[in-house]
């Protein structure tokens, strides 16, 4: 049973860099909430790792776009991850590989805008979405909107671990990757990756996921999105 009730509709949109925690502490927050939690990120996972299973140049925008929108007939994108004709592909969505592809398709405008009538389609009914432009383009509106950030080391510590049981790469290297992400995701021209100017920033290099979420209820509860369910 959750905590906390959220009122009707409510959105709470949280963007961030890599690794800053946004998909732990948005999981957490909606299961205090009973909100359903959506993770955007999946969306350009999807055409990255898709355009390159099949071959298609993740330079060509304009077969990119297309491709885009063949794939959103196939695909179901709910709290679970994305299915893909019937099948649950998230895990395999996961990969670095994929994350790769996703920061460079998601570079492009018309690969954006194929996806963004589905994004705020799904939020109608009240969500937590997490991503990098949720707060400035999908969701302006969004009543509660969080930018989480966390040094890049930090941010690269804890992929490291996630990765090291999978036969991962040196600490050095994921940081290097990080960078080369982050500068990807903040200089594109088209929904780059920086805090709406009503977004609360949470830093959270030193502080545990249970804590940033505390801090986040604390601000739905000034701000009456949420009150405690008896
Ligand atoms: O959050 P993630 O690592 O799954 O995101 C993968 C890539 O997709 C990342 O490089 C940035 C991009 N992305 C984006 O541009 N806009 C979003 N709303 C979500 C992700």
């Amino acid at each position: 049973m959750s905590e906390w009730r959220a009122i009707k509709g409510l959105t709470i949109a949280i963007d961030g860099p890599s690794g800053s925690g946004k998909g732990t502490v948005a999981k957490m927050l909606a299961e205090e909430t009973g909100l359903p939690v959506l993770d955007t990120g999946l969306l350009y996972r999807l055409v990255g790792s898709v355009a390159l299973a099949r071959n298609i140049s993740l330079e060509n925008e304009p077969v990119l776009a297309e491709f885009v929108e063949s794939l959103l007939d196939v695909i179901t994108w709910t709290v679970d991850g994305i299915y893909l004709n019937g099948d649950n592909i998230t895990d395999s969505l996961r990969s670095e590989q994929a994350g790769d592809a996703a920061s460079k398709v998601a570079a492009m405008p018309a690969v954006r805008e194929k996806l963004l009538g589905l994004q705020r389609k799904l939020a109608r009914k009240g969500c937590i979405m997490d991503g990098r432009d949720i707060g400035t383009v999908v969701l302006p509106d969004a009543p509660a909107k969080f930018f989480l950030t966390a040094s890049v080391r930090e941010r690269a510590r804890r992929r490291w671990a996630q990765l090291k049981n999978k036969g991962g790469s040196s600490l050095d290297a994921v940081v290097a990757e990080l960078k080369m992400r982050d500068q990807r995701d903040m200089e594109r021209q088209h929904a780059p990756l920086k805090q709406a100017t009503d977004a609360i920033v949470i830093d959270s290099t030193t502080m545990r996921a249970d804590d940033v979420v505390d801090r986040m209820l604390g601000v739905l509860e000034r701000r009456k999105l949420i009150t405690a369910s008896v």
